[in-house]
């Protein structure tokens, strides 16, 4: 999978199953590269031990899935904000990862990633293994998703670096 590709409400996931492996010793699936970034990543902070892999690759079917059970149980707004169109989600493309803070309950739609301890400190090592935050506070009307703390879209690590450099999310990076 191209690790640029750009998917939104305007562009739609191509077809096709990336190449996946595992992460995590869970059943959650990566783009091979992704995957070997991540398990590099959390390898140097331990982070396994405190941050569980929530989703990563779905299918078209799941991400319909989750969108029509979001919209039963959550309603239109909430999930217009929060859950990508089925076909427009990077999920489809194995590029992206949600990640939640281990703990007794997770919330599988809006896991909770704290903006400090060891959730933090994967952000400020996240560039340099090739992962970006990509729904970041203030770029909503950009995206046209609300912000995700714990949701991390692989690009290669000469990209991340650069758009965390620039403070560009992908739509803008890309122009
Ligand atoms: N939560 C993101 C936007 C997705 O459903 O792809
Ligand atoms: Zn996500």
């Amino acid at each position: 999978m191209n690790p640029l590709i750009l998917v939104n409400a305007r562009h739609a996931c191509p077809g096709g199953v990336p190449d996946l492996i595992p992460v995590g010793g869970s059943p959650v699936l990566l783009d091979w590269q992704a995957a070997q970034a991540l398990e590099a990543l959390m390898e140097e902070l331990d982070g396994w031990q405190s941050i569980v892999p929530v989703s990563g690759w779905r299918s078209f079917e799941e991400q319909t899935g989750i969108y029509q059970s979001s919209l039963a149980e959550n309603g239109p707004a909430f999930t217009r904000k929060y859950v990508a169109l089925p076909g427009h989600s990077e999920h489809q493309t194995g590029l992206a990862i949600d990640l939640g803070l281990r703990g007794p309950e997770i919330d599988f739609i809006r896991p909770d990633f704290p903006y400090e301890g060891v959730c933090q400190r994967f952000r400020e090592r996240a560039a340099d293994f090739g992962f970006v935050e990509r729904y970041p506070a203030g770029k909503e009307a950009v995206i046209g998703i609300a912000h995700e703390p714990w949701h991390f879209r692989y690009v290669g690590p000469s990209h991340a670096r650069e758009m965390v450099h620039r403070g560009l999310v992908l739509e803008e990076y890309l122009v």
